[in-house]
């Protein structure tokens, strides 16, 4: 149950949400003996409902464009392409009233990059509650499929929890993180509800969003951008025809990508592979300064840089990409401070 306000204020407010439900009911059964008073005690009960229990509607649910590009322009760092990508594909879906399909994207990159920094940014602008909506269900493969032998039981649960969800609310939002250690089948097993299709047993899928998360395509991204690098080119030439084809190519093919030779990919059904490039020495310091506000200290450069300095960096000569991100420096700022 999500609530926006101090519990016992949520008590009292629950009385009078549950008279407002009984008066509600009441109403309906006696219609015409119900007078003035309980109709308005109904109302503002069905009012409180609404501002109390997330709902599937435009109380809990309002896509904010601007702010998406706003956190996008301003919390995301060095990832112009990957920014570019989600906001265009995000924006053009929620703001097109009648959508074919699902929209699918597909987030690659190593480790600390920001993929799941943007899911939740994107969340954030989509649902009141962000990502602790009840809208948006997020499945961790060594959590929620730990077992190949179980592949048949996680293929029916799957199928029933998008179908159950879906139901309830149209937008929902399912995110698959450890894309590379999903088994490949599983994902097979939800083609239908990510294809054309106007409904399939009266639900319709094409309001929601699914986004898979992995670090499957890398070390393909990496090396692209070390090239750029040692080419001397900058950083922001990089495009996303510099890397999409040739990253669905390499999700379609790798061991472990949780893709592989997946009908996903082969009916065209990821509407973006989005690279996330390795971050440089100067993104590790924005990440440090960020995270050093965002846990209530002055952002200070000498202690960011301290940390950096300790961080691991590649090519190992240069030391210009950081091999974790922006990972882990949440937790090893305080050994600076
Ligand atoms: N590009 C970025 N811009 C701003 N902050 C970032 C960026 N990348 C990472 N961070 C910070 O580092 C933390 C860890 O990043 P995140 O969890 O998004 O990495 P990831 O790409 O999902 O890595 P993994 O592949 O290991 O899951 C984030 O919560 C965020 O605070
Ligand atoms: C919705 O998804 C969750 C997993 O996130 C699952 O536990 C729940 O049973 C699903 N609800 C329905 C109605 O299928
Ligand atoms: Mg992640």
């Amino acid at each position: 149950m999500n609530v926006r306000l101090p519990r016992t204020w949520t008590t009292v407010l629950h009385l009078i949400v549950i008279s407002g439900l009984i008066v509600e009911a009441i109403e309906r059964v006696h219609l015409a003996a119900a007078g003035t008073g309980a109709a308005v005690l109904g109302t503002v009960g069905r009012k409180l409902y609404h501002y109390l229990y997330e709902t599937c509607d435009e109380n809990w649910l309002n896509f904010n464009a601007a702010g998406l590009k706003n956190d996008l322009d301003r919390k995301l760092y060095g990832q112009h392409v990957a920014a570019q990508v989600i906001l265009k594909a995000v924006t053009g879906f929620m703001n097109n009233k009648n959508p074919k399909k699902p929209l699918v994207l597909s987030l690659h990159g190593s480790t600390g990059t920001g993929k799941t920094f943007v899911s939740q940014l994107i969340a954030e602008n989509i649902y009141i509650q962000g990502i602790k909506s009840n809208f948006v269900h997020l499945f961790t493969a060594t959590a929620h499929f730990p077992h190949d032998a179980h592949i048949d039981k996680y293929k029916t649960h799957l199928q029933e929890w998008i179908r159950g969800n879906v139901s309830i609310c149209p937008r929902s939002m399912f995110i698959f993180d450890e894309m590379d250690k999903m088994h490949p089948g599983l994902m097979d097993s939800i083609k239908p509800y990510l294809d054309f299709s106007d409904n399939l047993d009266g639900v319709s899928y094409r309001q929601a969003i699914f986004i898979f998360l992995s670090n499957a395509g890398g070390e393909m991204i990496n090396e692209v951008t070390v090239k750029f690098w040692r080419d001397g080119r900058d950083r922001e030439e990089i495009q996303l025809r510099d890397l999409e084809t040739e990253l669905s190519q390499s999700v379609f093919s790798n061991e472990g990508s949780g893709l592989r030779n997946s009908v996903l990919i082969d009916k065209k059904l990821v509407d973006f592979f989005v690279p996330f490039l390795p971050l440089e020495y100067k993104h590790v310091i924005q990440c440090g300064l960020a995270e050093m506000a965002s846990q209530g200290f002055t952002p200070t450069n000498i202690v960011i840089k301290r940390m950096a300095d300790d961080l691991i960096f590649f090519p190992k000569e240069e030391r210009v990409f950081s091999v974790q991100g922006c990972k882990l420096i949440a937790n090893k700022l305080h050994f600076y401070i």
